[in-house]
């Protein structure tokens, strides 16, 4: 399954995306098949808005669903009737499993990827930096993703949970062969800045030329306010961790609510609305129509100078933050 040629242009990536890690995981996000309805509708949704962008991986799906995310995506790709069909974008991340070593196991599980989501894969992603545990993967995973971009497979490259360090090396091994980054997806959100003010990755990506996108923006939904107020913890991980956060993150909760007040939005609405005023692309995940259609509204305005210092200040004080990905490298 391949596009006739190579990309002539590079690819661009729209101001939001969506993320479907949760479609197909009943581990951590109690994922039921009988929910592919609504789920159809959420993509339908964001497509017919302009939210071109689709976020998945072939990890995504948990024990026999594995690959569930990528095949949902696929079928409803297909039967999608409506504006921007010409302008899907599916960004897979492909797994650093220890067995995909060689560049031919990369091009190989691309090839997965695209049959499962029955079409080419837009935008191929390293899922995550080896550099803390097997640093010389990194290489040949890289060498096969630019083959498939050199072979006209894929649209862009594109990294996951990479540092400066690693970051300005994958840069180089590109630029050797001519072959552009399109993007970098890292952890950002109020409750994860590490990344931009820790790493300096937005500096970075301005000046390589790279789309710095913001995976769980929502910080796996605790941004939305809801938890702790009206609605029940999740079963699981989840609820384990937001009990350990929810004290300590109270202030920059009330800051969220309050803006959102004075705005007639949502906390998850204003959450997002600072990602794009860092200039960043979050891809919030939904499970919903309702939750997609409420994060959709994060759009068409902007949080002013005096909002964004007081959000800053907020999140600046957090005695806690997200945990970092393990595979976050320097
Ligand atoms: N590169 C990586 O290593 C990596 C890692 C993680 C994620 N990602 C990507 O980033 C995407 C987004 O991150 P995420 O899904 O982890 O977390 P997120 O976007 O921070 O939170 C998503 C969750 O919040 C809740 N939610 C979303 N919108 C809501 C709304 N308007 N009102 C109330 N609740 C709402 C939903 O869960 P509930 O309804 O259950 O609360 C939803 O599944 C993922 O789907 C994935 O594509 C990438």
């Amino acid at each position: 399954m391949s596009i006739a040629a190579s990309p002539s242009s590079p690819l661009s990536l729209p101001p939001m995306g969506c993320g479907t890690w949760a479609w197909g995981n009943r581990l951590l996000w109690n994922y039921d098949p009988a929910m592919d309805g609504e789920l159809q509708q959420v993509f339908n949704h964001c497509l017919n808005q302009g939210v071109t962008l689709f976020d998945t991986g072939d990890s995504y799906g948990t024990g026999r669903l594995n690959g569930r995310s990528e095949t949902l995506l696929g079928r409803f790709a297909q039967v999608y009737q409506g504006p921007n069909q010409d302008r899907i974008c599916l960004a897979t991340k492909l797994a650093v499993y220890p067995w995909r070593w060689t560049a031919a196991a990369v091009e190989k599980a691309a090839q997965a990827s695209a049959q499962r989501l029955q079409r080419p894969i837009d935008l191929a992603q390293m899922h995550w930096s080896t550099a803390n545990y097997a640093p010389w993967q990194e290489d040949p995973f890289l060498t096969g993703l630019m083959n498939l971009y050199r072979q006209g497979q894929i649209r862009g490259v594109g990294l996951s949970n990479f540092g400066p360090q690693r970051l300005k090396r994958a840069h180089q091994r590109c630029q050797e062969r001519g072959i552009p980054i399109t993007s970098l997806q890292v952890q950002y959100s109020l409750l994860s800045t590490y990344p931009i003010t820790h790493l300096g990755l937005k500096d970075l990506c301005d000046q390589l030329g790279i789309q710095l996108i913001a995976y769980s923006p929502l910080a796996l939904g605790l941004l939305t306010g809801k938890y702790g107020g009206a609605t029940s913890l999740p079963r699981g991980v989840r609820g384990l961790l937001f009990r350990q956060l929810l004290p300590a993150i109270q202030p920059l909760l009330a800051t969220l609510a309050a803006i959102a007040a004075s705005r007639n939005k949502t906390s998850a609405q204003v959450a997002l609305n600072w990602c794009l005023g860092k200039g960043v692309i979050p891809i919030p995940g939904a499970k919903t129509l309702a939750q997609a259609k409420q994060n959709l509204g994060a759009l068409g305005w902007h949080l002013d100078r005096g909002e964004m210092e007081d959000l800053d200040r907020a999140s600046s004080r957090c005695d806690r933050q997200m945990v970092q990905n393990i595979f976050q490298s320097r």
